[in-house]
């Protein structure tokens, strides 16, 4: 990004290799919407791979940024624990929403199994043409010739639409899915998105739709759907509201923003890497592998959080019980000691699957294979369609340490002659 005379990337690289390492602070915003955050982690990588750093807000707190401490440390739930919290924020005591991704066994295992059904593979087999048809539809009605926000056009209306599909959400009404999934991961004080009360006023009016369906569905017969699944379940028949809430937040950002994010990801890396934009209308089958590289290359959550049960010693540093302890997906993937020239963007790679972006263990991305299916479709079907979608300015991206995404991405797609 350039910013007039000031070139912000050259700046944040040379502050980031040059301030003690007490002072660099990864779950700092601001680093994430200029895109500036990728030197200190590799600072980090190389000369403090467990660091520590005493946040005035969030208070202290651990970053683990190599790939093969991530995995040890997300396979490790029986010393990282995920209850209460996974993001760096403990939940307020007035306002607190548990839910399965928050948990561990054995209430963890018993929730997460009540509504994998609803993203297995013979499930999504069935929901493919429905996703290819809507995949169609949504591009042949977008603007040849014209500049246009592809986030709003076509990453957020798939992924909400494939996300009403899954709750039998009104279809008409499905835009309230994605506000409700940016009320609750906008950061505080953004634009548009009120107060603390009035965000929480938001949520309430979430739980009080979804209670409505839930309703409907639980003297119904049991059906496909992730609202009848739980109300039929002995795992979740009997939520309070709050965690009813709780576990609707994760279903909607995890179904909603990753893949969202994601999608948006493949037009800015084919954008970037135009040799590989060749690649793949040259050889369309590296299309499962461009997908993986695409959600390594993206990386749509940049860490999950863990608290330490016990004291742990980790490369000469001892995290206490307690302690918040953050894993960089977004750094692992970037890791050069595991990933060859990880900053590239290559759609061949020998082992694209190898990334961390779904985590590892027993909270591993439950919604994986449906995020890549839809992904690999909608560039089916673009391919049938466009030879090029041109990025015609800097994307705008997402000031949020967690959730790692655009906002507005304006492109292009050339009229043909
Ligand atoms: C590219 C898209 C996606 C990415 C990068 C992603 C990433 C993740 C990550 C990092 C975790 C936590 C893993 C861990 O702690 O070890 C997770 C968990 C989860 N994801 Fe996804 N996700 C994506 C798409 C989806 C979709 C489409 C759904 C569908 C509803 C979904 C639903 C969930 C759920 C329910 C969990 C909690 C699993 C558990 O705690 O057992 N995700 N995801």
């Amino acid at each position: 990004m350039s910013d007039g005379s000031i070139d912000l990337r050259a700046e944040a690289r040379a502050r980031a290799f040059s301030v003690p390492l007490d002072e660099i602070n990864v779950a700092d915003d601001q680093l994430y919407r200029t895109d500036t955050h990728w030197p200190y982690f590799e600072r980090l990588r190389r000369d403090a791979p467990v660091h520590r750093y005493e946040h005035p807000d969030l208070g202290p707190f651990w970053s683990i940024s190599r790939y093969h401490d991530i995995v040890a440390v997300d396979s490790n739930w029986q010393d990282f624990s995920s209850t209460g919290s996974i993001v760096l924020e403990d939940p307020a005591d007035d306002f607190n929403t548990p839910m399965f991704i928050a948990m561990d066994p054995p209430k963890h295992d018993a929730q997460r199994k009540t509504v994998s059904p609803a993203l297995s593979p013979a499930n999504l087999q069935t929901m493919e043409p429905l996703i290819r048809e809507r995949a169609g539809a949504i591009l042949d009605g977008l603007p040849i010739g014209e500049t246009f926000n592809w986030v709003d056009k076509v990453s957020i209306e798939l992924t909400t639409m494939t996300l009403a599909t899954l709750f039998d959400f009104p279809f008409e009404e499905r835009r309230k899915l994605t506000r409700w999934s940016d009320v609750i991961t906008a950061p505080e004080g953004a634009p548009g998105f009120g107060t603390e009360d009035e965000r929480r006023a938001e949520l309430f009016e979430c739980v009080g739709y979804f209670m409505n369906l839930w309703n409907e569905r639980v003297n119904a017969e049991p059906k496909g759907d992730l609202i009848s699944m739980m109300a039929h379940s002995e795992a979740t028949r009997n939520m309070d509201q709050m965690e009813f809430l709780g576990n609707l937040i994760l279903l909607i950002v995890g179904g909603n923003d990753t893949t969202r994010n994601t999608i948006s990801g493949s037009i800015v890396a084919l954008n970037q890497f135009p040799e590989q934009y060749r690649k793949l209308t040259a050889n369309p089958e590296l299309l499962p592998s461009m997908v993986s590289e695409t959600i390594r290359w993206q990386t749509p959550l940049s860490f999950m959080r863990r608290t330490a049960v016990r004291d742990v010693e980790m490369h000469g540093q001892t995290i206490k019980a307690g302690d918040k302890v953050a894993m960089w997906y977004i750094s692992g993937n970037r890791d050069e000691t595991v990933i060859e020239n990880p900053n590239a963007y290559i759609i061949d790679r020998e082992r694209p699957r190898q990334h961390v972006s779904f985590g590892f263990g027993i909270h591993r991305c439950v919604g994986n294979r449906l995020a890549e299916l839809q992904l690999r479709v909608i560039w089916e079907e673009i391919m049938k369609r466009f030879p090029v979608i041109e990025l015609t300015g800097e994307p705008s991206r997402i000031a949020s340490s967690f959730i790692h995404g655009y906002d507005d991405l304006q492109v292009r797609i050339p009229r043909r002659t």
